[in-house]
């Protein structure tokens, strides 16, 4: 409610600015996340648009290039090294879950925040890593060579996997690195990528909650936006700074590769860079598989989960324990949920379907009785055959993973499944009692965060929709139950969640540790892992089956198109889909205008987020520290026209895992790190709408004014390079 409210007012505020400079720049926006190594091909339209150093230095092999600074952040998030002592910045919710492991009631980072005062403060990261991307090779014609296009997939695969092997081995051998290869426009071509992986990783700092993740799921895929989403951490390398396991004596790892940070500011319409590591778009994709994604899958995961939210919040707002147990949780399923509405959205204003219909035309007519590529004119109506085929299939499973494994019961109980596997498996009584020791340990922090009342309600409310939504795809024996019950799903509930193993910790404990291979009978009569093994046997023998056939076509028809897509356009340069590769989109600083004569500005400020400050509402509760700040207007350097920049947009073409990706100006220096897109543009991983799309980045001044005055960490600025 408040935050809709401030947007509004923000709207108002700057709609006449926009109105001035909108037109001017709206035309600016790209479309495109290339690979670093093929940028010397669009360096004239880099150079147009406005980079100003020259195309080598943001991509080479020979240790210089930009892409030395960039690193894949964990397993889904991207970073960059701002000093020569290895500091890595990336975003809040990037370091969060490892955080989460080293926050206690006594060290409470969520709600205090973390600065380390001197390397020796630094926290070791367990299981952390950080990758540098050290070269990318197209070596399609080593693993493609003599393979008709035609050629089945099964075929194709085998041949081309051992190839990969062979050619990684090599790699590996001569850089004394990491090789991967990886297939790009849906297996046309593959690339080496050689990279190095840093497993010794320390956190150095975090800002609390009420910076970090300020404004909450409330305002999270929305523009305008005064989240501080950043976080800071150390690269420690052991002998000749080379990646080794966590060790005290690992040193920072030292390098010539860091980014300049500029503090001057920009201005709307200027030129900027994302690099980093995108997980999934699909740009190419037939409007067939579009239009399933459209009106099947998203439609069905935003209606089961605004049921469940509604569910779980009611929940969290009567009980503060639950509240703790189910936020984390609820920003997981939050985040998936309000992006969908977005992607739906956009994807129907922009007709996006009936475009796709129209270039599919145009595709059949150029590909007609041509002989260059003589199978590309069927590819179109395969993909039609197959995708009605499988709808149905697909639908009754998007609905088993939302509305039965959307029930944690229902989902936990594989480890009462790998319970019975271990209990059949005739081992030892010694050897049993250990197995399942790890187990049920393993189990622990699921019940830390698991209540019982409200995983019930929520199996009530959404198994209903399950048996009215998915027609004859139901289980026999699940049918079966739901008849013996006479459909009253509370009482089934009631028998379930009064029964089950999984009802406590305690009652699972207890049967671990006195189970003898024998008791398989009280597990087997265990209704959640009934409920469970019903479910899994039916999607493995009904379900899959049909799936996967689908998905083979896919791989199949998909490589064509995108063949025959390249080939019958060969003026346009193509992109590859995203797939958490190292990438680099460019566009330009500029605001939007989403719906209307009014039009959202491109920058927000402290100021504005001091205003959103709310003390009875978790979210939007400003940390005294920076009120007190703010009240003194105590900004230091960062003082700009009287208040701090906090956020702005660019229309860089980004996606999920782009979070903490470094956003460079036209000398390739950092001015913010990326942590957002703007909800009226989340239908980008689909198709690109210059007016709509924006990549959402928290200002570099913002960062360091944090970590300075409100993090007293001013140390860190020193290892800087900080320019104007
Ligand atoms: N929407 C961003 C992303 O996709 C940020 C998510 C984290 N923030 C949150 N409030 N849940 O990752
Ligand atoms: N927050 C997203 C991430 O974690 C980035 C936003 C997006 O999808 O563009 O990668």
């Amino acid at each position: 409610m408040l935050s809709t409210h401030f947007n509004q007012f923000f709207r108002k505020k700057t709609s006449f600015l926009l109105i001035l400079v909108g037109s001017v720049f709206s035309a600016y926006a790209k479309e495109g996340m290339w690979l670093p190594p093929t940028l010397q091909q669009r360096e004239a339209d880099l150079k147009e648009n406005g980079l100003q150093i020259p195309v080598s230095k943001l991509y080479n092999a020979d240790g210089s290039g930009l892409n030395h600074a960039v690193v894949l952040f964990g397993k889904g998030c991207t970073g960059e090294v701002i000093s020569n002592k290895g500091l890595v910045l990336t975003n809040h919710h990037c370091g969060y879950g490892t955080v989460q492991g080293l926050s206690s009631k006594d060290k409470d980072y969520f709600a205090n925040g973390f600065f380390a005062l001197n390397n020796k403060d630094e926290v070791p990261c367990p299981g952390l890593t950080v990758t540098f991307i050290r070269k990318m090779e197209n070596v399609s014609d080593l693993v493609l060579f003599d393979i008709a296009d035609t050629l089945s997939e099964s075929k194709r695969d085998s041949i081309i996997s051992n190839r990969i092997k062979g050619l990684e081995k090599g790699y590996r051998y001569t850089t004394k690195m990491d090789a991967s290869i990886k297939p790009f426009f849906n297996g046309n071509q593959y690339w080496v990528i050689i990279s190095e992986t840093f497993q010794d990783i320390r956190l150095v700092g975090f800002p609390p909650n009420g910076i970090g993740v300020f404004g909450g799921d409330t305002d999270n895929w929305m523009w305008p936006r005064h989240t501080g989403d950043f976080s800071m951490f150390r690269i420690y390398a052991g002998k000749n700074n080379k990646p080794a396991p966590f060790a005290l004596k690992n040193k920072p790892y030292e390098t010539k590769n860091f980014f300049t940070i500029n503090t001057g500011g920009y201005k709307e319409g200027d030129f900027t860079m994302v690099y980093g590591f995108p997980g999934t778009t699909q740009e190419y994709i037939s409007s067939y598989q579009l239009n399933q994604v459209y009106s099947i899958v998203d439609p069905i995961r935003i209606s089961v989960r605004t049921k469940k939210l509604a569910v779980w919040t009611k929940h969290m707002n009567d009980d503060r324990d639950v509240f703790l147990k189910y936020t984390s949780k609820r920003a997981g399923v939050a985040n998936g949920w309000k992006k969908w509405q977005g992607e739906v959205r956009g994807l129907q204003l922009n007709n996006v379907v009936n475009k796709k219909i129209e270039f599919e035309k145009e595709f059949q007519a150029k590909t007609m009785g041509n002989s260059q590529l003589p199978w590309a004119s069927d590819v179109l109506s395969h993909l039609a055959a197959n995708t009605s085929r499988a709808d149905s299939a697909l639908k009754a499973d998007v609905y088993i993973q939302e509305a039965i494994l959307g029930v944690e019961m229902i989902a936990q109980a594989t480890l009462l499944d790998k319970i019975l596997q271990v209990m059949r498996s005739k081992i030892s009584v010694e050897k049993l009692h250990d197995s399942l020791d790890k187990l049920t340990q393993n189990s622990a922090s699921f019940f830390k965060n698991f209540d019982l009342k409200t995983d019930q309600e929520t199996f009530e409310i959404l198994l209903p929709i399950y048996f009215k939504s998915v027609g004859r795809w139901v289980p026999p024996t699940l049918q079966k139950s739901y008849q013996q019950y006479k459909k009253n799903i509370s009482a089934w509930a009631n028998d379930l969640y009064h029964t089950s193993l999984l009802r406590s910790e305690e009652k699972l404990r207890q049967f671990a540790s006195t189970a003898k291979a024998k008791d398989t009978m009280i597990l087997l009569a265990d209704p959640a892992l009934q409920f469970y093994q019903t479910v899994s046997q039916y999607r493995k023998s009904e379900l899959s089956p049909i799936i996967n056939r689908y998905n083979n076509a896919l791989a199949y028809y998909n490589r064509l198109y995108m063949k025959a897509q390249m080939v019958f356009n060969p003026q346009k340069m193509f992109y590859p889909d995203a797939n958490l590769t190292l990438r680099l989109a460019y566009g330009k600083v500029e605001g939007m205008d989403p719906d209307g004569p009014s039009g959202y500005s491109f920058q927000t400020t402290l100021d504005e987020a001091i205003a959103k400050n709310n003390p009875d509402v978790e979210e939007f509760r400003v940390p005294q520290k920076l009120k007190e700040l703010f009240a003194k207007k105590d900004y230091g350097r960062w003082n700009v026209g009287g208040t701090v920049p906090l956020a702005f947009i660019a229309s860089n073409h980004t996606s999920g895992g782009n979070s903490g990706s470094p956003v460079l100006n036209a000398k390739g220096e950092l001015i913010g790190t990326n942590f957002d897109r703007v909800w009226e543009g989340t239908m980008s991983d689909y198709y690109f709408d210059p007016k709509l799309c924006r990549n959402i980045s928290l200002d570099i001044r913002y960062t360091l004014f944090i970590i300075e005055k409100f993090g007293g960490a001013g140390w860190l600025l020193k290892e800087m390079k900080l320019v104007k």
